[in-house]
């Protein structure tokens, strides 16, 4: 089919980059489980070297089940290419890879994922890359850690551990202004609930891991590239705008315009750091997508009625989820996720630590895993595991407290859920 903008979501998520197998008809995409492909004679192979023919050379870089995963989700996204990687946060080091240099650093939300915290306040230095995190409620804080040193801002639509639903359209308007690329980490909310880039944003990366798959069998992450920013507007982004050593001074930009970032990541950042996503991962990660928005829905109903239950349980101190409407943030939420906020939140219990403790050790139909967006409902103590690298300050911005356990909702039948974490609360308040 042509993956034509009339096409709804349901239908896009089907079969946006797929078509029946050329050579055997094939209806399901095949995975094509190969390292290299032949090329037609000498020319051709010189022609796919030299970035003058788009083609298939060796899986590193590109493969043919992999790049209908990366058509799928550019269309979703509403993104103009797309560039699948081993895990999210492999996406989030080849994002930054192309804008980054020694000396450069990248402004952050305060309220991310706790292994992308470590990730930037710790790893990332080992480039002679840094983070500066600051609260992006308040926009003026982002503007004064906007430096001219920066490179990017980034952030998660809906924040894991939850609760917390950025304004991405106000975080855009920093950075525009700012002429910076604005990185949006989207799995929490999956482009079912929010497209990034509809508001702004320059580049969606995610963890397919996640909701995409939904079925908690395989790794992988994407950056969704939106083509709309103008890498030559400045000098600040070399690799995009200037001439490309390795590729006889090519520049990315002018050659391939709206697509210079995708390109440049297949061409340079697979190529070199090699965080390439397999074609089995791929294969398992579009089976998930194609019931993407059926499982969202569901997702969203079952926590907003768990969220709801558990807010008036007296042994509860307090449950975060935007999709409350006693959230602090239930008005952005509406105006920024119509759909729903997803099926992640966190609950604090009376009983602190230990009754934390106790409740994941009682719980029956949730599984206690680092995890989350699986069709079953898991629950982890943050404090203690994902966050655990983390200051104690880190942990409680990050909505990860001791006494708070982040909770992913499945697609069960709620009244299962709440019965499940009522005799749960029973034992871990004894
Ligand atoms: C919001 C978010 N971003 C990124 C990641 C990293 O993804 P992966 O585990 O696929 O590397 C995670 C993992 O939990 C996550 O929750």
């Amino acid at each position: 089919m042509s993956d034509s903008p009339t096409y709804g979501f349901d239908t896009l998520q089907i079969h946006a980059g797929a078509r029946p197998d050329p050579a055997t008809g094939a209806r399901q995409t095949p995975i094509y489980q190969t390292t290299s492909y032949v090329f037609r004679d000498a020319d051709h192979a010189a022609a796919l070297f030299n970035l003058q023919e788009v083609g298939y050379i060796y899986s590193r870089l590109t493969n043919p089940t992999v790049a209908v995963l990366q058509e799928r989700l550019a269309t979703l996204e509403g993104g103009v290419g797309a560039v699948c990687c081993s895990s999210g946060h492999a996406a989030q080091i080849m994002a930054l890879f192309a804008l980054m240099s020694p000396g450069k650093n990248v402004v952050a939300s305060t309220r991310l994922y706790g292994g992308t915290v470590t990730q930037f306040s710790q790893t990332i230095k080992r480039f002679g890359w840094s983070a500066k995190f600051v609260d992006f409620d308040d926009l003026d804080a982002v503007r004064d850690a906007i430096d001219d040193d920066t490179r990017a801002v980034f952030c998660e639509s809906v924040a894991n551990p939850g609760g917390y639903v950025t304004d991405i359209r106000a975080v855009a308007d920093v950075s525009d202004a700012a002429g910076l690329p604005l990185i949006v980490d989207n799995t929490s909310a999956t482009p079912y609930l929010c497209q990034p880039i509809k508001h702004g944003a320059t580049l969606v990366v995610h963890s397919t891991t996640k909701y995409l798959t939904g079925n908690g069998t395989v790794t992988g992450g994407c950056i969704v590239d939106s083509g709309t920013f103008d890498w030559s507007a400045s000098d600040k982004f070399p690799a995009l705008s200037a001439p490309e050593p390795a590729y006889h001074g090519l520049k990315f930009h002018e050659t391939f315009g709206n697509l210079a970032f995708t390109f440049h990541g297949i061409a340079i950042g697979l190529r070199d750091l090699g965080m390439t996503m397999n074609p089995q991962a791929a294969h398992y990660t579009l089976m998930g997508i194609e019931t993407l928005s059926l499982r969202m829905q569901r997702h969203v109903e079952n926590a907003e009625k768990v969220a709801a239950w558990l807010e008036n349980d007296p042994r509860v101190d307090h449950v975060t989820y935007a999709g409350l409407p006693s959230s602090p943030y239930a008005e952005r939420a509406k105006r920024c996720y119509p759909k729903g906020t997803g099926g992640l939140f966190t609950v604090a219990l009376k009983g602190g630590y230990d009754a934390c403790i106790k409740l994941v050790d009682s719980l029956e139909i949730f599984s206690h895993v680092a995890n989350l967006g699986d069709t079953r409902s898991l629950v982890i103590h943050s404090a203690s595991t994902t966050h655990r690298q983390l200051t104690a300050e880190q942990q409680e911005a990050a909505g990860a407290g001791p006494n708070v356990v982040r909770i992913s909702i499945g697609i069960e039948d709620a009244d299962d859920l709440i019965r499940d974490l009522d005799q749960a609360l029973a034992k871990a308040s004894d």
